[in-house]
């Protein structure tokens, strides 16, 4: 239950990321009746806007972002009651004093949501101490990246911890909001079966993949500075890499559950020196067909530098020195405009030791389970059975839980799931600040080699799975990767 009244203000509040997720989360909240009638959503913003306009913006993204849906009057209507339009010049504190005004005087559940550059969380965080508006109940859910690298997060990690004890602190990461990742922790740990081979003795290998088919879109003055390491997979594919391996928590408990986590994290091997060419592969995409269409180069996109080296894919070959992962490599990939938009972890479990039935093809014996995070959410186990009619041979046949089989309607999306855990005050999927330092101190030295190189990331054509090394990164090993599995 969300405690009432509550005050979300979103700085950034009518930018790419609120119009995209974060209203569209809201909409689908209160439609689904799950705010309680108390409660006012404050967008800021620095522009000029008449209320009118501003219900356009909100209204047209709600109609363009949320899935299958088309806006109820009624319920449209009564969404608009919880709107406020704050004009804010963020670098101006005298405007902390106008948001005074409109904020409650009492300490109600009061959320500060910052969706802009993490530069600007401290200079927010000050205007808002100075301004009064911080109390004891008040929280800030940061998004990321924070910061840029181990220095500059550890900045301002320091700087928002001067005005928000860390229990106020909601450092998120969405994806660890989404259904399929919740439901790993629920098969890994309320089922025997998996957990007793989750290990060096019976897995194989692991592979995570986050793959996009859209290319830098209009956020190119965003991306061209980040680029795919710092956007995806020092956040999403490494807490995805952190949820697969973690000790079971002894509760699920915030604190329990980050604890685990970091523990992943700190014993991450370091790629450093020579093995950051052996094990990481930097790809950037050139022009080629996408969803059927064809499609500029990176640097022909606009905003984006002609000479740009950021890289639009990543691919890494990631080892966990401790006892239940030697030996086990998790092979980590994420890149704009490749082949598909999907996200899984694929966990090869190790062939039998024997067969004694003939094979149609290698791997058949293999057992992998598959988590799939999107485009269409579920989880398959892939076993062998026996090919029906005479004879004795084995097929590879697939065991599948999706929720959207399930008689419950919809899968949520994992902004709504995660903007309800904060107005609720539970923060166990979010990040501490622990946890973001050693994801930074583990990404800096790749990040660091790749600054001092001259060589660009590897071209690979829009529309594949990404440049020929990153084959070849498993292909030294045996291995290939899973491709629509
Ligand atoms: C964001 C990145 O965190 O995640 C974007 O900044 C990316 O570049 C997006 O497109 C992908 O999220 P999802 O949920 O659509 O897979």
């Amino acid at each position: 239950q969300i405690q009432a009244p509550f005050e979300l203000v979103l700085f950034g509040g009518l930018g790419d990321l609120a119009q995209r997720k974060l209203l569209p989360a809201m909409y689908l909240l209160h439609r689904d009746e799950r705010l309680p009638d108390e409660g006012l959503i404050y967008c800021t913003t620095r522009r000029s806007t008449s209320r009118e306009a501003f219900l356009d913006i909100v209204r047209n993204a709600i109609r363009q972002h949320v899935p299958g849906d088309c806006v109820e009057e009624s319920v449209w209507q009564s969404f608009t009651e919880r709107l406020q339009l704050v004009e804010l010049d963020l670098s101006d504190e005298v405007h902390y004093q106008a948001l005074r005004k409109v904020l409650s005087k009492d300490d109600v559940n009061r959320v500060f949501y910052l969706a802009t550059g993490s530069d600007l969380y401290t200079s927010i965080c000050r205007g808002l101490h100075n301004s009064q508006l911080i109390q004891s109940q008040s929280k800030v859910v940061l998004e990321k990246p924070i910061g840029h690298d181990y220095p500059s997060a550890t900045t301002i990690n320091a700087a928002v911890a001067e005005f928000f004890k860390e229990s106020q602190i909601y450092r998120i990461d969405h994806y660890l909001g989404k259904e399929t990742v919740q439901n790993l922790l629920v098969l890994r740990f309320a089922n025997s079966l998996f957990e007793s081979q989750w290990n060096q003795k019976y897995i194989d290998h692991i592979q995570i993949t986050i793959s996009e088919s859209l290319g830098v879109e209009k956020r190119a003055g965003f991306y061209d500075h980040v680029g795919a390491m710092r956007d995806m997979f020092q956040n999403h594919l490494l807490q995805l890499l952190c949820i697969t391996a973690m000790e079971p928590p002894s509760r699920l408990e915030s604190d329990a559950v980050r604890d685990e986590k970091v523990k992943v994290l700190r014993a991450l091997k370091p790629i450093i020196g020579g093995a950051i060419t052996e094990k990481v592969v930097r790809g950037q995409y050139d022009a080629g067909v996408s969803d059927s269409k064809p499609v500029p180069r990176y640097r022909d996109e606009p905003g984006v530098e002609p000479k740009s080296m950021t890289e639009t894919f990543v691919a890494a070959k990631v080892e966990i020195d401790n006892w239940r992962w030697a030996g086990v490599p998790f092979y980590l990939r994420t890149g704009k405009r490749l082949a598909e938009r999907a996200c899984e972890i694929v966990v090869h479990f190790k062939e039998i030791p024997h067969s004694i039935f003939p094979l149609q093809h290698k791997n058949t014996m293999a057992n992998k389970l598959v988590f799939r995070l999107q485009p269409d959410e579920g989880v398959r186990l892939m076993l062998c059975e026996k090919r029906v009619g005479p004879g004795m041979s084995v097929r590879p046949m697939n065991l599948s839980l999706n929720p959207a089989n399930h008689k419950q309607t919809r899968v949520p999306e994992a902004y709504e799931r995660l903007l309800f855990d904060v107005l609720t005050s539970n923060s166990t999927l979010f990040l501490r600040d622990d946890e973001l330092l050693e994801a930074w101190r583990w990404v800096d030295p790749i990040l660091q080699s790749w600054e001092e190189s001259e060589q660009r990331p590897e071209p690979y054509t829009s529309g594949t799975w990404g440049p020929a090394a990153a084959t070849l990164l498993l292909a030294k090993d045996g291995r290939l990767w899973d491709e629509n599995s």
